[in-house]
């Protein structure tokens, strides 16, 4: 599974690679919307790295739903020396109800240690997965937004939830952007 993640990742790269430096890649990477042209790659047709190994298509479209409205996110990040403290809304309420479903579903998936395999997810969730038994969570849905406490007694996994809370800021500020440009760190390490 893993090598097939990142058989894919290597594809993706070449690609952007290729096309890197063209008028439309910038217009790709910059066309966010939806509303045509290149901002076309940004809806699910667009992403097939949002699918994955053991994924339904409603988890793949919420993804898509909140890569294409990414700007309409704010979010509060609190590092605890044991772990995250999140606070993540969306002015946009077919967002926010994605995000909400995203997150509820994908901390049960980390409680039953099922990896979705999204191709282009970050290695930072592997540790998650192999020890969701050492995190402890809490959701709740508030008028602030999504409130997410993280916290566990293994300093690798709190070293990961920092890191983790991290990329989906960068997410939620960038979009695929930030994913795009994690991809291609990893592939230069
Ligand atoms: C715009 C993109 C995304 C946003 C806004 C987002 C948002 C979030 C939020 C708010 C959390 C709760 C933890 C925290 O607040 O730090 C979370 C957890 C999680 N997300 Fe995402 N996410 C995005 C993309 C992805 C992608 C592409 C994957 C790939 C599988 C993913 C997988 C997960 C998993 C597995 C968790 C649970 C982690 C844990 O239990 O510690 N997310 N996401």
């Amino acid at each position: 599974m893993t090598a097939f993640r990142l058989a894919f990742a290597a594809i993706a790269i070449t690609v952007v690679a290729a096309v890197a430096g063209s008028a439309a890649f910038s217009q790709m990477m910059h066309g966010h919307g939806g509303g045509g042209g290149m901002g076309m790659m940004h809806d699910m047709a667009g992403m097939p790295g949002l699918r994955g190994t053991d994924a339904t298509q409603e988890e793949s479209d919420e993804l898509a739903v909140m890569f294409n409205g990414f700007q309409t996110f704010e979010r509060e990040v609190s590092l605890l020396d044991d772990g995250i403290r999140t606070v993540t809304r969306s002015s946009d309420p077919q967002v926010m109800e994605a995000l909400v479903s995203h997150v509820s579903g994908m901390i049960g998936r980390v409680e039953e240690g099922r990896d979705p395999g999204i191709f282009i997810q970050s290695p930072t969730l592997d540790i998650f997965f192999a020890r969701g038994d050492a995190i402890e969570s809490d959701i709740a849905v508030t008028d602030e937004g999504i409130v997410v406490t993280q916290t566990s007694a293994d300093p690798e996994v709190v070293a990961a939830l920092h890191t983790h809370a991290g990329e989906v800021s960068d997410m939620a500020e960038r979009g695929m952007h930030a994913v795009h440009e994690r991809m291609m760190r990893g592939a230069s390490n």
